[in-house]
């Protein structure tokens, strides 16, 4: 039997870009209200508590997704024909094994394109994924997909999964800007596989970002851990309070670390000092929830015509869809599929 490679390209390296990265954090720290981006979650410890969430009670978007993967896999092979997934924010790659089994099972399956910022998650899901598919060539790319869409390999025809509902931690303006660079990486004919959580009963979005255990909370705070270690900070972690709001007009969860007194950080590494006053807020996460009319407008846009747009049940026949799974096709001509839809 053929061994499986496993190729890793770095396009984020340990000390390279510095010079951006300081000054990126020194905007975040510095700008009224003060926000992150969210790839700063995600270190090995942010990465293991991530996955503790998707196994959370209270988190239903992992299992919806879940079911959603189980239902349609098969279709998705078929209608795609694809030979490559490329996977963005793969994490552990847990639920994609899912897809990949309806891929292998065809006999179809060439190349694995895992892709995300936390290097050692990627390793660890690219030498898992390696001896459950004996053959298969994974790729692992560690990059910011903000930046590095480019950088991803074009052999093969590709299907691009974007799962977890990661889309909806972008803001209106960088989900708009992200979806057109997608679709500018992929050729006429090639694919999106999208998972995005919907608007629903407000509770159950609370609750699920909010849990009883603690993780959530444990995962948000990480963060000002990550900011220390990284940056020679010495921001005071137990004086933060951890704020998950759901914003109803933006219908999105925004997560905030709040300073519960006021003080004054000291980054050497970034020469800094930054003031927080009291009850100040450090903006961490949003987690839209999209109505599916919004959002496939969104996606013709950006140039994707949508195949398929499958859900998962709530939690009774009465309540709205919990979740959506989108299968898009990227289209020739980007102003006739937004004119289409008018
Ligand atoms: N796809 C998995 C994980 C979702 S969590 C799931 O469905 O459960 C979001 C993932 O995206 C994390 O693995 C995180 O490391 C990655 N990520 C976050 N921001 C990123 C960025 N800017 N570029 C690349 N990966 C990113
Ligand atoms: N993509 C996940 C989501 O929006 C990320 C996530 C889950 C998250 N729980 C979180 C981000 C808590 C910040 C805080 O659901």
């Amino acid at each position: 039997m053929t061994e499986s490679t496993i190729t890793i390209d770095a396009h984020i390296e340990p000390g390279a870009d510095v010079d951006a990265i300081k000054l990126e954090i020194v905007r975040a720290l510095t700008s009224t209200p003060k926000a992150l981006t969210p790839k700063w979650l995600y270190d090995d410890r942010g990465s293991q508590l991530f996955d503790e969430i998707t196994r959370l009670d209270e988190y239903y978007p992992t299992e919806a997704e879940r079911s959603i993967l189980d239902a349609h896999a098969a279709d998705i092979a078929e209608l795609t024909q694809a030979d490559t997934v490329v996977e963005l924010g793969s994490g552990t790659s847990d639920k994609t094994r899912t897809l990949l089994d309806a891929f292998w099972a065809r006999g179809r399956l060439r190349r694995f394109v895992p892709f995300d910022v936390s290097e050692a998650t990627l390793v660890d899901a690219a030498s898992m994924l390696a001896e459950r598919y004996v053959g298969l060539d994974v790729h692992a790319v560690v990059g910011d997909f903000n930046q590095h869409l480019p950088k991803l390999p074009t052999q093969g025809r590709r299907l691009i999964a974007f799962l977890g509902s990661t889309i909806g931690n972008f803001h209106v303006e960088e989900r708009r800007a992200f979806l057109g660079a997608l679709a500018d990486t992929l050729e006429t004919g090639e694919w999106l596989l999208l998972g995005a959580d919907l608007v629903k009963d407000v509770d159950r979005i609370v609750t699920a970002y909010n849990d009883d255990a603690g993780i959530t909370e444990a995962f948000t705070l990480n963060v000002l851990e990550v900011l220390n270690r990284e940056f020679g900070g010495n921001l005071p972690v137990d004086n933060f309070d951890f704020v998950p709001l759901w914003d109803p007009t933006e219908e999105r969860m925004d997560i905030r670390l709040r300073a519960d007194t006021p003080f004054v950080a000291r980054f050497e590494d970034l020469d800094l000092d930054v003031t927080f006053g009291e009850g100040e807020e450090l903006r961490v996460e949003v987690s839209t929830k999209f109505r599916p009319d919004r959002l496939t407008a969104d996606l013709a846009d950006a140039g994707f015509e949508v195949v398929e747009f499958w859900t998962a049940d709530g939690p009774t026949v009465s309540d709205p869809a919990d979740f959506g799974l989108i299968l898009a096709r990227r289209v020739s001509d980007r102003s006739k599929s937004a004119a289409a839809r008018r």
